[in-house]
């Protein structure tokens, strides 16, 4: 695939191909950087990171990555730009892609995303909205990569809120990957049927497979890796509803018990972190030896790294430049 000029919304716009190429990219960069090797493939662009929502990771993953490469990064707060108050948010699409090569936006309305995609007419970005939150998932299977090799076959069970955008993009990303994924959790915190059917589709062609239950025996049983993410995502705090959502979820916990029911001692656990430890998963867990938290971590800035690489600059890995 031609990645240059391109964006990254929601993971659905890359075959399975096309991800595999970014992750490729992403382990050569990262051995890189690790080998003090700085190309500066990037120099003499401008980066626009664009925040509604609080961000540690993703916001310095971008920062280093674009410095590492020669970019110059600029982050700017809702209080600070017109997006969407004093100004459509087409207007300042149109506007911000006159000056920068790409754009990186966080914030609440999946519509914003995809409207910066419309009218800028330069790569944007996804850091995460409240439906999806694909460059997030990529550091995720560069992880699993590290750890059992390939993707293809590897059972994957996400635990807790599966409605969420962490959730939503780990299905499309196992479903590309041939990934087996189980979403434990409540009924009523089930993924979106829609983006279900979506995705169950591009499974269809990669040999993946996505089940949604409450059984968390079943579930665990042969898992490679154990996934959560918090159960009351940013933008959510404060909801009449969240009480009751904690009580449902309190048996969806990542705990000993359930990495010991995997029935593998090489299993790992997965978050996309910041965690609330004592909820959604225990602080033995998150600092067990099956811990792989603070890889995916790092993971992020050499995945987004591929990625403005190959949308920007059409950068690809080794020899597979067509
Ligand atoms: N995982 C993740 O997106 O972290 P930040 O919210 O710190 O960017
Ligand atoms: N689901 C979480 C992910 C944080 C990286 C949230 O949206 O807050």
């Amino acid at each position: 695939m031609t990645f240059k000029g391109t964006s990254l919304l929601t993971l659905s716009e890359w075959n399975s191909q096309a991800l595999q190429e970014i992750l490729k990219l992403a382990h050569q960069v990262k051995w890189e950087k690790k080998t003090g090797y700085f190309p500066k493939r990037l120099k003499n662009k401008n980066i626009a990171l664009i925040f509604e929502k609080h961000s540690t990771r993703t916001r310095c993953a971008f920062l280093v990555a674009a410095i590492d490469e020669g970019a110059h990064a600029e982050c700017m707060g809702p209080q600070e730009i017109h997006l969407g108050a004093k100004e459509s948010v087409a207007d300042t699409a149109r506007v911000l892609g006159r000056f920068f090569d790409g754009i990186q936006f966080r914030g609440f309305l999946h519509q914003t995303v995809e409207d910066l995609a419309k009218h800028s007419g330069v790569p944007i970005w996804n850091g995460l909205t409240d439906d999806h939150h694909p460059t997030q998932i990529l550091a995720d299977l560069m992880t699993l990569q590290e750890e059992f090799g390939s993707l293809a076959g590897l059972k994957l069970v996400y635990m807790g809120d599966a409605r969420n955008n962490v959730a939503h993009s780990l299905m499309m990303g196992a479903a590309l990957s041939g990934i087996h994924l189980v979403l434990a959790c409540p009924s009523s915190l089930a993924p979106l049927q829609t983006w279900m059917d979506t995705c169950a589709q591009v499974a269809k062609s990669t040999g993946a497979t996505l089940k949604v239950t409450q059984d968390l025996g079943a579930a665990l049983q042969g898992a490679h890796a154990v996934y959560t993410d918090v159960w009351v995502s940013m933008g959510e705090e404060g909801h009449p509803d969240i009480a009751q959502r904690v009580k449902l979820l309190k048996e969806f916990q990542v705990n000993a018990k359930s990495m010991g029911a995997t029935g593998r001692n090489e299993s790992i656990f997965l978050h996309c972190l910041p965690a609330n430890k004592g909820q959604e998963v225990t602080e033995e867990v998150f600092e067990s030896s099956q811990s792989r938290v603070f890889d995916q971590a790092e993971n992020r800035m050499h995945t987004i790294k591929a990625l403005m690489l190959a949308t920007m600059a059409g950068v690809c890995a080794g020899d597979d430049c067509s």
